[in-house]
């Protein structure tokens, strides 16, 4: 039940879901057109970005050894070519206030928000984009490198090919005409066509501009300030062909292929994994007749890690993982402890293969802001009410930061004493 030695425990977060008032990136801008495709806007978040020294503390204090959050692209280049000294002395803050706490900081440069500018530019639909972010990654890894334990450039980078594979979001054609983009352009002042923001792209075109910028991005990374290792992110359900539905898994596994390919350039490989996508004959199949949904409306089924973790090895053999997003929206929180044990006990047998895996970060530390759901879904450790800000941490907290403290997984129901604060939450 050990794990290695210098395992890394962590929970994620990304800006825009949690530092609040992101007010000048792609995001907020679709959140505050009419139509949007937001459920609510995401206004003060979390009030991180006041916040951080109490909640990288708190991390500490429950017995985590690393943080993943990232950088706002928005906030460190305001307009074209003019770089913020202030937001970048706020995440000099930031990474010493991890330092200061013994928590190694994993920072991800682009984690789905970017500048206003850079959307009505054509956004990830542009390839000049590439370079516009290797020249933000290279002055972040000049300033802040020193401070920097790990970086993923771009967080999901095939997430647009996942989300339209899944039927989460429209195809191409659907995105190109919709009347948002057509409002968010109108508030930029720029055509339809010269409006795209991350991950509402069209896929057929964003694909190169993306691994460009990764490529690109992370060789700006390793060419800076201090020496640390650099990763995409990359996420990886569990794909299933139920009887019929092998072309259809293949093409989704083809979509996913060239990302992987050039993940085998990179330090490690972040795997982000919440379920499993059956696929039929038809299409997309949804959760198993009768099989437990989460507050997404995914199949409960931490197992999921496991074939995520196995596929990335075999696509990359000899890079390291980390599996940089695993999660559950929940109201129960003990589901969310059976889902972590569960996780938890796959990422032991991949490792018991002979699979390098040298970390775990937990999606979320905080409730937060769920994209297009809002804040209904609550992915987090630590419960926030949203009147007053204040943290509640939640029992599945807890017992991931015993993990992470002893390093040896724990079998729900171990710890007798926390029986009680499980059932009573
Ligand atoms: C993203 C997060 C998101 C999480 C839960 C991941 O795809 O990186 O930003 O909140 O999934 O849906």
């Amino acid at each position: 039940m050990n794990f290695p030695k210098g395992f890394s425990w962590g929970t994620a977060t990304a800006a825009h879901q949690v530092e609040g008032g992101n007010s000048n990136s792609d995001c907020w801008l679709l959140e505050h057109v009419t139509p949007t495709p937001f459920a609510e806007p995401s206004g003060d978040a979390c009030d991180q970005y006041h916040r951080y020294r109490e909640d990288i503390a708190m991390l500490a204090q429950l017995g985590f050894n690393s943080y993943r959050f990232s950088i706002e692209w928005a906030r460190v280049e305001p307009a074209p070519g003019e770089f913020s000294a202030a937001a970048l002395e706020h995440y000099r803050r930031v990474l010493a206030a991890c330092h200061e706490h013994r928590i190694a900081p994993m920072v991800t440069l682009h984690h789905f928000t970017s500048p206003r500018w850079i959307a009505a530019r054509g956004g990830w639909e542009a390839a000049p984009t590439a370079d516009l972010f290797a020249r933000y990654c290279e002055r972040v890894a000049r300033e802040l490198g020193d401070l920097i334990a790990s970086a993923c450039t771009i967080n999901e980078l095939n997430s647009v090919q996942m989300l339209q594979t899944s039927g989460l979001i429209a195809p191409d054609e659907k995105i190109a005409g919709s009347r948002w983009r057509a409002a968010a352009a109108r508030a930029a002042g720029v055509e339809p066509e010269n409006f795209s923001a991350f991950p509402f792209c069209c896929r057929s075109i964003c694909r190169e501009v993306i691994l460009s910028a990764h490529r690109q991005g992370a060789q700006a990374l390793r060419a800076g300030r201090g020496k640390f290792p650099v990763g995409m992110t990359i996420a990886m359900e569990e794909i299933v062909a139920e009887p019929g539905g092998e072309a259809l898994r293949d093409v989704a596994l083809e979509a996913e292929r060239p990302f992987l390919e050039a993940a085998r350039a990179d330090d490690f490989i972040g795997v982000q994994t919440y379920t499993r996508e059956r696929f039929g004959a038809n299409g997309r199949l949804g959760p198993a007749p009768g099989a437990e949904l989460t507050l997404m409306g995914y199949e409960f089924r931490p197992q999921s890690l496991v074939a995520a973790i196995r596929r990335a090895a075999a696509a990359a053999p000899g890079i390291p993982i980390i599996v940089t997003e695993s999660g559950i929206a929940a109201t129960d929180d003990s589901r969310r402890v059976a889902f972590v044990q569960a996780a938890l006990e796959g990422v032991l047998g991949c490792i018991r293969d002979g699979i390098e895996v040298r970390g775990y970060y937990y999606w979320s530390m905080l409730d937060n802001f769920e994209w297009i759901f809002g804040y209904r879904p609550t992915f987090g450790l630590i419960a926030v009410d949203r009147a007053t800000q204040r943290r509640i941490v939640r029992p599945s907290a807890e017992y991931l930061g015993r993990i992470a403290r002893a390093n040896v997984l724990e079998a729900v129901g171990s710890a007798p004493d926390r029986n009680q604060a499980l059932a009573t939450n």
